[in-house]
């Protein structure tokens, strides 16, 4: 009979995503499923990243991918990633105020960018947790990464809720309709509707004026909309593609150009500040930041979105300084 010798190691891509919630579990799923990268899987629950990890491991072979997935509570397993995602924190329950969610998020966020920061030094992180523009902004300043190696998700998800809007008011594919969301993720995000087309023109042209606020408006409600159907939760398939298509492009180096939460120096007359403004993503994180002429009015709206984020940031650091970190 014949043995076969042990596999060589190879050095494949490694991404790390800590929380294992819904969120962090589906983006698992994905990157394994299109054959992106390996991935460490951590949660504070113990038994659970690694019930994840084997369940999606006994799948492979049906879904024909040879990706390792690794559940741990193990930050030591972290080690060496490419991109770090971080998932980890808790959704706004019934009950509780902006400032519970900001504390009881910023505490984890922080303590999770450090801990993935000393293993994984080259990473490029990546930001989920709400609230999405604050969060990244204490991780930026927490890990001490230069701005191009940390960013927030968001305008991807808000930008395919705006297309799915559209797409679903003309009966088109939604792969052929392009649109672009800026500003903080919530209720102050700006919708470019005049850079909206589908396949090249402008949805000016297909819908009127009152239309598009509708739909605008739909948008901005987006992620309010589906926790009010569900009941038990927010958002999390969308979510988990939105980061995907991030995760892909800083990857394969493909330098698409999508709306991305980036710290700003300057750019849009925004100084100091993480918000979503137009990307290019590659290998080596955040490559440009595009500047776009807008009118008078979008960049009042982009500006008041500043604003709030710049409040909450201020409340996030009194809350964090009240409190020790481990
Ligand atoms: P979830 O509750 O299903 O999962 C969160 C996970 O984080 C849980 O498994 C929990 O055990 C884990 N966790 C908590 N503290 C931890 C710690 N210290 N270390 C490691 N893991 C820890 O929540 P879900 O639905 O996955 O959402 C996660 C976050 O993402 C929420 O803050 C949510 O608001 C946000 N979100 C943001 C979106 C965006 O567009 N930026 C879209 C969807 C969700
Ligand atoms: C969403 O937009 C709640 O941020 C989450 O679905």
């Amino acid at each position: 009979m014949s043995s076969f010798s042990s596999p060589i190691l190879c050095n494949l891509p490694r991404i790390t995503i800590i929380g294992a919630g819904r969120v962090g579990s589906t983006l698992t799923q994905r990157i394994a499923e299109k054959n992106l990268a390996d991935v460490v899987l951590l949660d504070i629950v113990e038994g659970m990243p690694q019930g994840l990890a084997l369940d999606l491991i006994e799948a492979r072979g049906i879904e024909l991918h040879n990706r390792q997935i690794i559940g741990t509570n193990n930050y030591a397993d972290t080690s060496g990633s490419q991109i770090v995602v971080i998932t980890a924190g808790i959704p706004r329950k019934p009950g509780m105020s902006r400032d519970d969610l900001l504390k009881t998020n910023a505490k984890i966020v922080v303590e999770a960018a450090k801990k993935a920061i000393a293993y994984s030094p080259n990473a490029i992180f990546i930001i989920v947790t709400n609230p999405l523009d604050v969060m990244t902004y204490l991780a930026w300043q927490a890990t001490g990464l230069p701005r191009d190696r940390i960013m927030g998700m968001a305008g991807v998800l808000d930008s395919a809720r705006f297309e799915t809007f559209i797409a679903l008011e003309l009966g088109v594919l939604p792969a052929d309709v392009k649109a672009m969301v800026l500003g903080s993720h919530g209720d102050l995000m700006v919708p470019l509707s005049r850079y909206a087309t589908v396949n090249g023109i402008p949805i000016t042209e297909l819908l009127n004026a009152a239309t598009i606020e509708r739909l605008v408006e739909r948008t901005r409600n987006g992620g309010a909309e589906i926790v009010e159907l569900m009941q038990t939760g927010g958002a999390f398939f969308a979510p988990a593609s939105a980061t995907s298509v991030m995760v892909e492009s800083i990857l394969l180096n493909q330098s698409r150009l999508l709306p991305v939460a980036a710290y700003l120096q300057g750019e849009y007359e925004l100084e100091d500040i993480v918000i979503g403004v137009p990307c290019r993503l590659g290998c080596g994180g955040i490559e440009s930041v595009l500047e776009l002429n807008l009118t008078d009015d979008e960049k009042a709206a982009l500006r008041t979105s500043a604003q709030s984020v710049r409040k909450n940031i201020d409340r996030a650091q009194e809350i964090l300084a009240s409190i020790s970190l481990t």
